[in-house]
């Protein structure tokens, strides 16, 4: 089973209460929410105050994609928000081990981002205390870009890698999600479909949730 985790960095932020409650309805498995500091991506988004209020609107998990050069600062402040998952870039976790300790301490699930550049084997000592990792198919901070294709290779070479492996990290794909996209990476082997302006921008919400599975 595909999840898709619709991204609100493509949704009206003069609705956000309308938006979360249209991907809730519409079938979503959980919502992804960018975290920004215009620092480590040149962009701004929102922060834990947001996704406090956006809390009570949903049951669905929230999955918080953060793109900040300090991620420890925000582990804490997350938690009280109402994060279920926490990715990090392991571009910025100078101490990625403590970082994903403090994640799981506070008994949240913990995910590492990795860019488009970034190879694999910035994880392989760290898979097992992994529950998901993020392939940025894009280069991160702007939703609506275009897919990078090496992004296949990247999701093969890390699926056959987890293949025998006991509570395997889950597999998610960030950036340039479209049907046809999104059918190329969950051939590679993607189980989590992370996409922003596909679903936000779609006519139809539903149907588009169901294209994005396959
Ligand atoms: C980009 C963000 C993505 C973004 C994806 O840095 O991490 O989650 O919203 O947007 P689309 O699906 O439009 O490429
Ligand atoms: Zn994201």
């Amino acid at each position: 089973m595909i999840l898709i985790s619709p991204s609100l960095l493509a949704a009206d932020f003069s609705l956000l209460k309308e938006e979360v409650e249209l991907i809730t309805a519409a079938g979503a498995d959980m919502l992804h929410l960018d975290i920004m500091d215009g620092h480590f991506v040149p962009n701004l988004t929102f922060g834990p105050p947001i996704i406090k209020a956006l809390r009570p609107l949903t049951d669905l998990p929230f999955d918080v994609h953060l793109m900040v050069e300090n991620p420890d600062m925000y582990v804490e402040p997350l938690f009280e928000a109402g994060a279920d998952i926490i990715t990090v870039h392991v571009e910025t976790a100078s101490h990625l081990h403590r970082t994903l300790q403090a994640i799981k301490e506070k008994g949240l699930k913990a995910g590492v981002a990795l860019n488009p550049a970034t190879p694999l084997c910035s994880l392989e000592y760290i898979y097992a205390d992994l529950d998901l990792v993020l392939i940025m198919a894009v280069n991160p901070g702007f939703g609506g870009q275009q897919f990078i294709p090496q992004s296949c290779a990247k999701i093969k070479t890390l699926r056959r890698h987890l293949r025998n492996m006991d509570g395997a990290p889950a597999i998610a794909v960030d950036g340039g999600m479209n049907p046809e996209t999104a059918a190329k990476v969950i051939a590679a082997g993607a189980d989590i479909i992370v996409a922003g302006s596909a679903v936000f921008g779609a006519k139809d919400t539903k149907k588009m949730i169901t294209a994005l599975r396959g």
